[in-house]
């Protein structure tokens, strides 16, 4: 039996490209290894979807890992939280016989997701009508914003009544005032207070210090991990802003998001789906319509894993990719969906771009260059050939496949690990 030696001490799961590249799937299969498994940024805007036999699970928020028994997950310090959604997800674990008692630990540093946060979102959302960034309105932005604006609240206060009433209060007063200025409805500080005297109970076994788990974890030489939300090209930073996400996604948010300091780090996984999607805003440079675009749509389920919204759909970037890696310093690859592209003629992968004739570079461009960036392409013979869970080895999948795979590889000059094959959690091919 294949086993995932190459996972060591501490391991980082990224996403290359714009979230959505089945970071779920590899994560539960990567914690088969693990005994700690850690979220570190972001929130319940993220969708991490595990498939085991006969089973779907999506998590927001409780790592993709927890399905394995002996793992524990961690919510740092970087992850904002959305309480509710946090308890539903431990209800819907406990209803499939997965008990998170000692199993689950947050960060009493997190910010709490409010409910004026939505609100604040949609003064924005509607307030730039067709232009709207098309964020998945779980109130990330403004959560982030009040953080990093003295505003926020955290699970601290909520475990201090008193604080909590005070900090609550002061801010859902300023928050109703720009409520009431836009005509979003205003919410009742009296019946919130009593939601989340319920909630505090309910979460409180829960919180803990978890910076010193997991520096304890690290000198019991324990496998950690990190599980990264979203995609680089969402980045609050390296992305095109702003069609971006609200928090950092690239490796430095690990030292934030949970105190381990990234040079403790010694693989890192970079997620990349054969082909490329964004939810939401855009742009996204290799995008094309019509019906190779509906048909993979289709074909790939390529609709929010949070939202429902269906995905944009465009070829493989490695302009992008190759930027994600750099940033990273990824060390493998793992390609996902490669047998959604089965049944096409031609397959086509950007190699670069080019503006006013110039080889540019993905991150010396800014978002007015992007709708004038020429991609610049290599065609791909496709294969016919179902690769669902049929192929075993690497060498079984089609020439064509091989030779698209291969040239990746070459390009990025990191070897793809895992190729999947299929949404199932068996379906790998280990290269
Ligand atoms: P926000 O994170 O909800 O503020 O949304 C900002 C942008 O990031 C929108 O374009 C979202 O569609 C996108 N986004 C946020 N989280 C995810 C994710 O987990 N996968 C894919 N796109 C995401």
């Amino acid at each position: 039996m294949y086993t995932l030696t190459f996972v060591s001490m501490i391991s980082l799961v990224i996403g290359t490209q714009w979230g959505d590249e089945g970071k779920g799937k590899i994560v539960d299969l990567l914690a088969s290894r693990a005994d700690y498994v850690v979220r570190f940024h972001g929130g319940n805007n993220a969708g991490h979807t595990v498939i085991t036999t006969g089973k779907i699970y999506t998590f927001h928020l409780i790592p993709a890992g927890i399905l394995h028994k002996k793992v524990v997950g961690v919510i740092g310090n970087g992850v904002v939280v959305d309480l509710e959604v946090l308890e539903q997800e431990i209800a819907m674990l406990k209803k499939n016989g997965i008990g998170l008692r000692n199993r689950l630990l947050i960060s009493e540093r997190s910010h709490l997701i409010m409910p004026y946060h939505k609100g604040v979102e949609e003064i924005y959302e509607r307030a730039r009508g067709k232009e709207s960034l098309g964020t998945t309105r779980r109130g990330i932005g403004p959560v982030y914003a009040d953080k990093v604006s003295y505003n926020g609240i955290r699970l601290f206060e909520l475990l201090n009544w008193k604080n909590f009433v005070e900090s609550f209060t002061f801010q859902a007063q300023v928050k109703n005032k720009m409520l009431k200025a836009f005509g979003i409805r205003q919410i009742s500080i009296k019946n919130e207070l009593e939601r989340f005297k319920k909630l505090r109970k309910s979460v409180a076994p829960y919180v803990t210090d978890t910076f010193s788990v997991l520096q304890k974890a690290i000198e019991n030489k324990k496998n950690i991990l990190l599980e990264g939300a979203q995609g680089i090209m969402l980045d609050n930073d390296w992305s095109l802003y702003p069609y971006t996400t609200a928090s950092n996604s690239v490796v430095g948010a690990v030292n934030i998001g949970t105190g381990i300091h990234p040079s403790s780090i010694n693989k890192v996984f970079g997620v990349l789906k054969a082909y490329n999607t964004r939810v939401g805003g855009r742009p996204v440079p290799t995008e094309f319509n019509g019906k190779i675009a509906d048909l993979l749509r289709k074909k790939g389920a390529e609709f929010g894993a949070t939202t429902g919204r269906p995905r944009a759909i465009g070829w493989l970037d490695l302009e992008e990719v190759k930027f994600a890696c750099k940033i990273n310093k990824v060390t493998d690859l793992v390609i996902t969906k490669a047998d959604i592209l089965s049944g096409l003629s031609e397959i086509r992968l950007c190699l670069g771009y080019q503006l006013n004739g110039k080889k540019v570079s993905y991150s010396s461009c800014g978002l007015s260059d992007v709708p004038r960036i020429k991609p610049v392409y290599k065609t791909f013979e496709g294969w016919k050939e179902d690769l669902n869970g049929k192929m075993k080895k690497f060498s079984d999948l089609p020439k064509s496949c091989q030779k698209y795979i291969n040239f990746i590889e070459d390009f990025l000059g990191i070897p793809i690990k895992i190729v999947s094959t299929g949404p199932d959690r068996k379906s790998n091919i280990y290269k």
